[in-house]
């Protein structure tokens, strides 16, 4: 095998040294999307989380930019907003992180200058009604505005959920979004589960090549 980037060695030893690692990292797209974004944000970056939630993936990424860095974090619950600030504040990291209680489709009127990563974990906050799901005429746009806001290099996280009601009319529209993305500037790549029953969620990765 060749290994041609540091990152690729990183993940090759991670999941051969041994078996159980190989299955956790197969089997679950946000912990795959954590190892991705742990070989691409370093100290001292910007990094979004345009959905909040529970403040999981927040505190991932403010632990990830350190204290010189800045975490953008958008929810359209203030219930999502008050969870993530208490994990936060748990944690002791919560200066380096912006809470926006918005919709992520109006990313580019609160964010500017680059990023070196973006997560976007779809679907709703487990307890908080299905209603308040990310949809397809929000998350397109914002998925679209956080692209253009990618630094060279920079990647994209998109956990796609297909089984509460809307979540196929989202995954479509995002599906046929990824595919539009003109290849000179954007490499997609989507890592799901072909023999899962259930309806597992997967991951969609999108790196900014140009530079
Ligand atoms: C699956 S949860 C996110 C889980 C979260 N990343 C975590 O670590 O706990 C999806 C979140 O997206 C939020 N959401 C729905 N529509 C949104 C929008 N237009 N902009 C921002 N967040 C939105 C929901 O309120 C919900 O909290």
């Amino acid at each position: 095998m060749l290994l041609e980037k540091k990152w690729d060695l990183q993940i090759y030893c991670n999941y051969t040294e041994n078996w159980g690692g190989l299955m956790r990292f197969l089997k679950n797209p946000v912990i795959l999307a954590q190892h991705l974004l742990r070989q691409i944000l370093r100290p001292g970056e910007r990094a979004i989380d345009a959905t909040a939630g529970n403040g999981q993936d927040t505190v991932f990424l403010a632990n990830l930019v350190g204290k010189d860095g800045e975490v953008f974090a958008f929810d359209t619950q203030p219930l999502a907003i008050h969870r993530t600030a208490e994990r936060l504040k748990q944690t002791g990291i919560e200066t380096r992180v912006y809470l926006i209680n918005a919709g992520h489709e109006k990313m580019k009127d609160y964010v500017h200058g680059s990023f070196q990563a973006v997560m976007f974990n779809l679907g709703y906050l487990p307890g908080a009604g299905k209603q308040f799901a990310t949809r397809p005429e929000t998350t397109v746009p914002a998925l679209q505005q956080a692209v253009e806001l990618l630094s060279p290099g920079g990647i994209l996280t998109v956990v796609i959920y297909v089984g509460h009601p809307g979540a196929i009319e989202e995954q479509k529209a995002v599906e046929e979004w990824a595919a539009s993305l003109p290849q000179d500037k954007w490499d997609v790549l989507r890592c799901d589960y072909p023999n899962r029953i259930n309806d597992p969620p997967y991951l969609l990765v999108v790196q900014r090549v140009d530079l």
